[in-house]
C-alpha cells in the first residue's frame, strides 16, 4: 500500500460507516471545505498579444535580458487562453470544487487606462461559464503581479494614481463578470509585488529601492481598500478578501538579537498589509526601521485601508529561521542554515508545522477571521516515466503533512473554507523560468501534453473522500 494513501481517506471511509460512533481520530474535513487548485494569468496563459491584450511589466521583465533564467517568458506559457476549455475538464475530473485563477489587467485595460477591451474581458467570462457548467466555484484574483507597463512608465505602484487606476479596472471584471462570480481576491501577495518588484529587484519590475518598495506598499494597500468599496458600492451577494504571503520567523538562537531579527522580519513579512487593514497602521517594528520612509495613512486612506473583507487569502510554503546581521544591508537582517531540514527544489525547508503556527497565529491575531489557504504547494523535479505516469511521492507526501497541519487548525477553531493546491499545473514561475515545477498536473512545454501527476490522483481521492455526503 502507498503509505501516502492516508489517514485522511482512511478514517473519512470509517467515519461514513459508523456514523452513530464518533471515530477516535476524526479527520474529517467541513462537507462545504473548497477543495481547489490554484493558478496566475501570466505563469499559464500565454497568447501574450492575443485580443488585444496589452503589454505588463512581466513582459518587459522577462523579454530583458539575464532576467529570468534561460531568458524564459511567458509569451506561450501552457496556452490555457486556448487550451482552456480542456483544462476545466481536467479539474472536472479531478473533482475540484473550486478554481484559483487570476485576470490579466493588461487584457482588460491595454494601456492601462480605461478598463475597455471587451475581448479581455470575454475571456474570463468564457472560463467562467465553462467552469461553472462544470461544477466548479471561481475564484478569481484580481492583481497577480501583471501591471500594464504603460502605468510602470507613470511610476508604477510608487504612484499613488496607480491606486484608482486599480479600482476602475476591478469594478469592470465586477460589472463583467459579476452576475456570475461571487468571491474576489484583490491582490496577490502584495509583499511580492513591493518587496521583491521595488526592493530586492527580483521580480518586475526589477527596482532596488527600499523607499520606493515601500510606497508601492501603500500604494497595493490603498488600491485594495478602493477595490473593496466598489465591489460593496455594487451590492452583490459575494465576499472579497486580500491573499498574502505567511510563514512563521522563527530566531536562530534564542539571544535577544536574534529574537528581534526574527521580529522584524515577521512585521515585514506577515503583518505589513495585515496590520494596516485590521489595526489601521503600520506595525511599530517597521516604522523604527524604516522611519520615515514608510509613508503615514492619511484619514482618507486609513478609512478606505480598513475597509472590512471578508477573508484572509493564506499562501503557505515555508517558514523563515532569522538571525541579527549587523553587516547586512537590509535592516540587520540575515537567514539562518537550517542543516539537514527537508527542501523542496526552490530549496525551501518543508516545514508543515508553519502552517498550523501560521492559521493560528492569524486566528490569534486578527479575531479569528475567515481563511483560505490560497496557495500550498511544492516544486520538485519531476519528470514523465517510461510508464507514461509521473510519479511525485514527495509532493504528495508535502501536501498530505500540510492537510494535516490544516486539519489541526480546524480543530483548534480556525475558521478555514478551503485548500488551493498551488499549482493547478507546471508553470512558468517568474524568474526561475519553467526550471521549477509546481504542478499537480505535468505540462509537457514542446507539445502542451498535460499528464495528472500521481498527487493530482491522490489528491482527487482526497476531494472524493471529504466531498459533501451521499
Ligand atoms: C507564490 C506566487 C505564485 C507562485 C508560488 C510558487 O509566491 O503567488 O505565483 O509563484 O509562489
Amino acid at each position: 500500500m502507498n503509505t501516502f494513501s492516508n489517514p485522511l481517506l482512511e478514517t473519512s471511509r470509517t467515519e461514513q460507516r459508523t456514523q452513530e460512533q464518533p471515530a477516535p481520530d476524526r479527520r474529517v474535513f467541513p462537507p462545504d471545505f473548497r477543495w481547489g487548485a490554484a493558478t496566475a494569468a501570466y505563469q499559464i496563459e500565454g497568447a501574450a498579444s492575443a485580443d488585444g491584450r496589452g503589454e505588463s511589466i512581466w513582459d518587459r521583465f522577462s523579454h530583458t535580458p539575464g532576467k529570468t533564467i534561460h531568458g524564459d517568458t511567458g509569451d506561450v506559457a501552457c496556452d490555457h487562453y486556448h487550451l482552456f476549455r480542456a483544462d476545466v475538464d481536467r479539474m472536472r475530473e479531478l473533482g475540484l470544487k473550486s478554481y484559483r485563477f487570476s485576470i490579466a489587467w493588461p487584457r482588460v485595460a491595454p494601456d492601462g487606462g480605461a478598463p475597455t477591451n471587451a475581448a479581455g474581458l470575454g475571456f474570463y467570462s468564457r472560463l467562467v461559464d465553462a467552469l461553472l457548467e462544470a461544477g466548479i466555484t471561481p475564484m478569481p484574483t484580481l492583481y497577480h503581479w501583471d501591471l500594464p507597463q504603460a502605468l510602470e512608465d507613470a511610476g508604477g505602484w510608487a504612484n499613488a494614481d496607480t491606486a484608482p487606476r486599480f479600482a476602475d479596472y476591478a469594478d469592470a471584471c465586477f460589472a463583467a463578470l459579476g452576475d456570475r462570480v461571487t468571491d474576489w481576491i484583490t491582490l496577490n501577495e502584495p509583499w511580492c509585488s513591493a518587496h521583491l518588484g521595488y526592493v530586492s529587484g527580483d521580480h518586475a519590475p526589477g527596482h532596488k529601492d527600499i523607499g520606493l518598495g515601500l510606497r508601492a506598499g501603500h500604494t497595493l494597500l490603498v488600491a485594495h481598500g478602493l477595490a473593496v468599496q466598489r465591489f460593496r458600492a455594487r451590492r452583490r451577494d459575494g465576499a472579497i478578501g486580500l491573499t498574502v504571503n505567511l510563514g512563521p520567523s522563527h530566531p536562530a538562537t534564542e539571544s535577544a538579537e536574534d529574537v528581534a531579527a526574527a521580529r522584524r522580519w515577521d512585521a515585514y513579512m506577515n503583518r505589513w498589509f495585515l496590520d494596516p487593514v485590521h489595526r489601521s497602521d503600520y506595525p511599530m517594528e517597521m516604522r523604527e526601521a524604516f522611519g520615515d520612509a514608510l509613508p503615514a495613512f492619511t484619514d482618507e486612506e486609513r478609512d478606505t485601508v480598513t475597509s472590512p473583507i471578508d477573508f484572509i487569502g493564506v499562501n503557505y510554503y515555508t517558514r523563515a529561521v532569522m538571525r541579527h546581521d549587523p553587516d547586512s544591508a537590509f535592516v540587520q537582517l540575515g537567514w539562518a542554515d537550517v542543516p539537514d531540514a527537508p527542501r523542496t527544489a526552490m530549496g525551501w525547508e518543508v516545514y508543515p508545522k508553519g502552517l498550523y503556527e501560521t492559521l493560528t497565529w492569524l486566528r490569534d491575531a486578527y479575531d479569528n477571521p475567515l481563511v483560505y489557504i490560497t496557495e500550498n504547494g511544492a516544486a520538485y523535479d519531476d519528470a514523465l516515466a517510461p510508464d507514461g505516469g509521473c510519479h511525485d511521492p514527495e509532493r504528495t507526501a508535502y501536501l498530505h503533512a500540510h492537510f494535516l497541519a490544516a486539519h489541526d487548525a480546524i480543530r483548534d477553531g480556525v475558521r478555514l473554507g478551503g485548500y488551493y493546491v498551488w499549482s493547478l499545473m507546471d508553470n512558468f514561475e517568474w524568474a526561475y523560468g519553467y526550471t521549477k515545477r509546481f504542478g499537480i498536473i505535468h505540462v509537457d512545454y514542446a507539445t502542451q501534453a498535460r499528464t495528472p501527476k500521481d498527487s493530482a490522483i491522490w489528491y482527487a481521492g482526497v476531494i472524493r473522500a471529504h466531498g459533501p455526503a451521499g
